[in-house]
Parts: structure tokens; sequence; C-alpha cells
């Protein structure tokens, strides 16, 4: 008797671990699919899908940004500051000047770009992560450098280079 209570106990806790993690999994890929990724970013080379690790969206602007197509630090003075030292640490600089006015590369500021969704947060976002065909390189976070991981710019900081990119130019709404 006692020997077949013990027995429906440690199957009854097998079972739960098994469908314990078994959920979380789901949960996991639930939360990736559904509940963070909302927008769907594509490559301004050919609108292909990007593929970035839902991981990568990891502060509140982040996950912000990938839910609505919003970035939080438009207009945000701390953001704006963070942002410009990316815009020089990453040479954005070099070749757009020093006020995303134009340089050997074109001015950032608007309200015309040459790829015209740059205008949105979505459209800027996919240009710096992804790079274009005419000389823009990627600078998302592992494609800057294809044998270096860690190389480029995090999710989060792409949005404070747009901020600082908006704080600018003639496009400074939050679309
Ligand atoms: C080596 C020079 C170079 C660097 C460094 C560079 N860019 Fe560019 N960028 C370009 C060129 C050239 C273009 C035009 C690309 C084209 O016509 O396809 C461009 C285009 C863009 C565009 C699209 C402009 C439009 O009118 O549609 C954005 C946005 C942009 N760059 C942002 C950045 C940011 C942010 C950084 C730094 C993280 C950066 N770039 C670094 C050369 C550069």
């Amino acid at each position: 008797m006692k020997k077949h209570l013990f027995l429906v106990t440690l199957l009854g806790a097998l079972v739960g671990c098994g469908q314990g993690s078994g959920s979380n999994d789901a949960g996991g890929d639930k939360a990736a699919a559904g509940d963070i990724k909302k927008i769907d970013l594509v490559a301004t080379q050919d609108g292909a899908p990007l593929k970035i690790d839902a991981k990568l969206f990891d502060t509140p602007a982040a996950k912000e940004f990938i839910s609505t197509g919003k970035n939080p630090y438009i207009g945000d003075e701390e953001a704006i500051k963070a942002g410009k030292k990316v815009f020089n640490l990453y040479s954005c600089v070099a070749c757009h000047g020093g006020h995303a006015e134009g340089a050997v590369a074109p001015g950032l500021t608007g309200p015309e770009f040459k790829y015209a969704k740059n205008a949105t947060n979505k459209g800027m976002f996919e240009t710096i992560w992804h790079g274009t065909n005419g000389g823009m390189g990627a600078k998302g976070l592992g494609l800057m450098q294809p044998d270096n991981p860690a190389e480029g710019l995090k999710v989060d900081e792409v949005l404070k280079v747009i901020a600082f990119v908006r704080s600018n130019g003639a496009i400074n709404g939050n679309e």
C-alpha cells in the first residue's frame, strides 16, 4: 500500500515536471512570437524579414519598440546624449556629419530620405541594423563584423541613435 502510494506520487511528480518544463518552453516561444514581437522588421536591401533574436529586445524601450514601433527615446534628453555618443563612437559622424546634416554620405535629418521609410522609427531601425545596398554597412549587433558577434550596436543603442538623429532634424515625431 505504502509502496503503491509512493509510486503514484513519483509518477505524479514526473508528469508534473514534464508538463512544467514543456509548458515553460511553449510559453517562451509564445512570448517571443506573440507577446513581444508585433512589428515585422524587414531588410532595407530587399524587404526580406529580419531575423533578430527576441532576446536582444532586452530593455523596456526595446520591448516597446518591437511591440508598437514607437521609440520611447524620441525627445528624451538623456537618451539623445547617449545616442550622440554612439553616433560618434560608431563613425556615423564621419560619413553623415556631426549633426547628421550630411557629409560624404547623405544627411539624415529629413524630411526627404533616399529611402522614404527612414522617416519612421521602424524604417530607420531597419536601415541602421541591416544596412543598404548603396554604401551603408549593417551596424546591428553581430552584423558589423561577421567574425565578431560582439561587434555592433545593441537594439537599445540603435533607438538612442535614432533619437539623436531626430533631435537634429525636420522629423522629430514618433512614427
Ligand atoms: C562609411 C560611411 C558610413 C558610415 C560609417 C555610416 N553610414 Fe549611414 N549611410 C552611408 C551611405 C553611403 C548611405 C547611403 C546609402 C544608399 O544610398 O544606399 C547611408 C545611409 C544611411 C541612412 C539612410 C538615409 C536615407 O536617406 O534614406 C541612415 C538612416 C544611416 N545611413 C544611418 C547611419 C548611422 C546611424 C550610422 C552609424 C551607426 C551610419 N549611418 C554610419 C554611409 C555611412
